[in-house]
């Protein structure tokens, strides 16, 4: 007869065995599809290149741990210098922990208790500022970038991005000016996406190289999280980028207009977009934009540019993200972006070539449709996958515009 001891004890092995089994398993299906993945899809070559470009960022990344290391090991050799340079850019995302509970001090108060369930979860979780970054890619910005286009994306929407990567958001070197892509995300907030699309996503990002994901929910809420995630990110791994252009990923934006802007651009701290002035805080609880009284009193938001798609320098985004930190987050991030140039002092700039509200404000008309018009635009909103092939198809052909063409 066995004894409980020896029970044990079998039990205890067979665990242990079938665990090693698994990790085996799991380290061999790694392989195999490292290796089918450039087998997979048309672009060989790129599969390739972005593979070595893997192996070079594991090299570098197994590099810094050992540099850690020397640093854990001999304190006493980190001179003033160095002290200096890491107070002002920690070179590394910095943040470990997803862990952060809810803020009840709020329950306690009367007015809160009249809040519609989505504020509530705002503000119960405003407080929670910064979470680990699930795919990082830090070599991403390292040379010299003339312009960085990033993109808010949601983790479904991977027709969007395959769009945007092959029309306006393909990088490329323009007269020795590089412009690099990236596509902001966070975790997704279904189950089933959790599942079925993290990997996905995951293989998309091994293949592509261009995807920044952060452990916060993407939801509608937490856009204004993406925004100052970024803003951290970018201050603490771009050192040499000189213009930024941000949107979102149902734009069509045209890089040579950018280009041809940027070109006369002569303003240290350019924000510019399609920018409301006076925009007033809406209060109808149907819309979308709804912000009640409790949340913000005042009849006006500070100048802002909407988020569909903006331009800025890299030495703002830096002053940006400084402001960030000494704002409570709002929930729209166009606007909390507004209030963060309003602690600097600084009022964004119209440009009429930004239409993130429509060409026309009639949705239906035409215009809204017409090539001609995106030949001369910078940004314009809204579009879907199909029609942005299309329109971009279009506007590259040998388009023949008359130059009487006029925005109304
Ligand atoms: C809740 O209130 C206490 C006491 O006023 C304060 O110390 C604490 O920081 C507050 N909690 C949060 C998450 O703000
Ligand atoms: C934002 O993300 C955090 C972290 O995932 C989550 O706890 C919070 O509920 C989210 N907030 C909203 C308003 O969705
Ligand atoms: C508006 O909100 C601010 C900050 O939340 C508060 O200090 C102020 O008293 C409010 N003003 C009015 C008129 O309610």
């Amino acid at each position: 007869m066995l004894t409980t001891r020896d029970k044990w004890k079998i039990y205890k092995s067979v665990c242990i065995t079938s665990f090693v089994i698994v990790i085996a398993l799991m380290v061999l299906q790694k392989n195999i599809i490292a290796s089918s993945s450039q087998l997979l899809e048309g672009d060989l070559s790129r599969s390739r290149q972005h593979s070595q470009d893997i192996v070079k960022t594991q090299k570098r990344n197994l590099f810094r741990k050992t540099e850690n290391f020397w640093k854990v090991e001999k304190p006493e050799e980190s001179t003033k210098e160095l002290q200096v340079v890491n107070e002002h850019h920690s070179r590394t995302w910095d943040v470990t922990s997803s862990k952060c509970k809810a803020n009840l001090n709020f329950t306690r108060m009367v007015w809160f208790s009249g809040l519609e369930a989505t504020f509530k979860q705002f503000l119960l979780y405003r407080h929670c500022r910064y979470f680990p970054m699930t795919i990082n890619h830090p070599e991403k910005c390292s040379g010299d970038i003339y312009l960085l286009i990033v993109i808010k994306s949601v983790i479904t929407q991977h027709d969007r991005r395959e769009v945007i990567r092959k029309t306006w958001g393909k990088q490329k070197e323009v007269d020795g000016k590089k412009i690099k892509t990236l596509f902001l995300l966070g975790a997704p907030s279904k189950e089933e996406e959790r599942a079925n699309h993290q990997k996905l996503l995951e293989y998309e990002d091994y293949i592509f190289g261009d995807i920044l994901q952060w452990d916060f929910l993407d939801s509608f809420f937490n856009l204004t999280l993406k925004e100052v995630h970024f803003l951290k990110w970018f201050s603490t791994y771009c050192q040499d980028v000189q213009y930024i252009f941000k949107g979102d990923d149902d734009v069509f934006v045209s890089p040579d207009n950018i280009l041809e802007f940027l070109q006369g651009n002569t303003e240290k701290n350019l924000f510019t977009g399609d920018v409301l002035y006076k925009a007033k805080p809406i209060r109808r609880k149907d819309n979308k934009y709804y912000i009640p009284l409790a949340l913000y009193n005042k009849t006006h938001y500070p100048p802002y540019a909407g988020g569909g798609g903006f331009l800025m320098s890299s030495s703002l985004a830096r002053k940006l993200f400084v402001a960030s930190e000494s704002l409570d987050l709002y929930p729209i991030d166009d606007v909390f972006l507004g209030m963060c140039l309003e602690v600097l002092h600084i009022t964004p700039t119209k440009h009429d070539g930004f239409k993130t509200f429509g060409i026309v404000k009639n949705k239906k008309s035409k215009m809204n449709r017409e090539p001609c018009f995106f030949k001369n635009m910078l940004v314009v909103h809204k579009l879907l996958p199909a029609e942005l092939t299309q329109m971009w198809n279009l506007v590259q052909s040998s388009l023949k515009c008359s130059n009487k063409v006029e925005i109304l």
